[in-house]
């Protein structure tokens, strides 16, 4: 790894959308791009940590010197989180499905004679949750994102308590966020970052731009490497 302040560190890092099967041609998706998370993973990477990346289905190429493995569920997603650690900090920006379809059919669905067939769904397990609630190897840092479209800063910040994270990114993924091309999807980001105590609103910026500082933050949070 080249030389940095996350020298000795594992790092994991979650990254795109998930898609959900609905049947063989059919799922359920958002408009993640992945592009904040594998800025992130470089961002890490370039600061001499040891970086994993599990990713969502997305049009990016793995980043240098990354681990990379690639799932399609939130399922999968977790069952590769699970597998990848113990890290020393984790950073969860994929946009996980909540949702699944509570049945995935083996053919595909055929029109009926204009009968609309029912979606129902069941939840998906929260993998920001499950590792924040960790009794074993819990990592030192745990940083969940939060993608609102209202009451960006409340709601992110009920958000961090709910799933037990230390530090959640709030961004506004609104039609009204002001970034060309939206957040999801788009070069840039504004993000608001929330620690226990404070909120700090940082400028529009790009999203390896993000990535950096909030690398340089997790780095300086972790501090430097005990050696004993
Ligand atoms: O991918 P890009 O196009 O670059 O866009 C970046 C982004 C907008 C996707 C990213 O910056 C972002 O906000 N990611 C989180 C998106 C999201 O799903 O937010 P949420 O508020 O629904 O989830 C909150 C947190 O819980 C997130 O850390 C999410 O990864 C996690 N989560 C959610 C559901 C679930 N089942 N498991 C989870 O781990």
């Amino acid at each position: 790894a080249p030389s940095g302040p996350l020298n000795g560190r594992h790092v994991l890092i979650t990254s795109g959308p998930t898609h959900e099967s609905i049947d063989p041609v059919r799922y359920i998706a958002n408009r993640s791009s992945g592009k904040q998370g594998h800025a992130i993973a470089a961002a890490a990477r370039r600061a001499g940590a040891q970086v994993t990346l599990v990713s969502g289905p997305v049009n990016l190429p793995d980043p240098v010197g990354v681990a990379v493995h690639h799932v399609e569920t939130a399922r999968e997603m977790l069952a590769a989180v699970e597998a990848a650690l113990p890290a020393d900090a984790t950073i969860f920006a994929a946009a996980v499905a909540d949702w699944r379809a509570a049945t995935a059919a083996d053919e595909k669905m055929k029109k009926n004679g204009g009968a609309i067939p029912a979606l129902s769904l069941v939840e998906n397990p929260d993998i920001l949750a499950t590792v924040s609630r960790l009794s074993n190897h819990r990592p030192r840092l745990v940083v969940g994102f939060a993608a609102e479209t209202e009451n960006v800063i409340a709601h992110a910040q009920a958000k961090r308590l709910r799933k037990g994270c230390d530090w959640i990114v709030a961004n506004d993924v609104s039609r009204h966020s002001g970034i060309e091309g939206g957040v999801m999807g788009g070069d840039e980001n504004a993000v608001h970052l929330i620690t226990a105590d404070d909120v700090e609103h940082w400028p529009k910026a790009s999203k390896s731009e993000v990535a950096e500082r909030l690398v340089a933050r997790v780095a300086a949070a972790l501090g430097p490497l005990e050696t004993t």
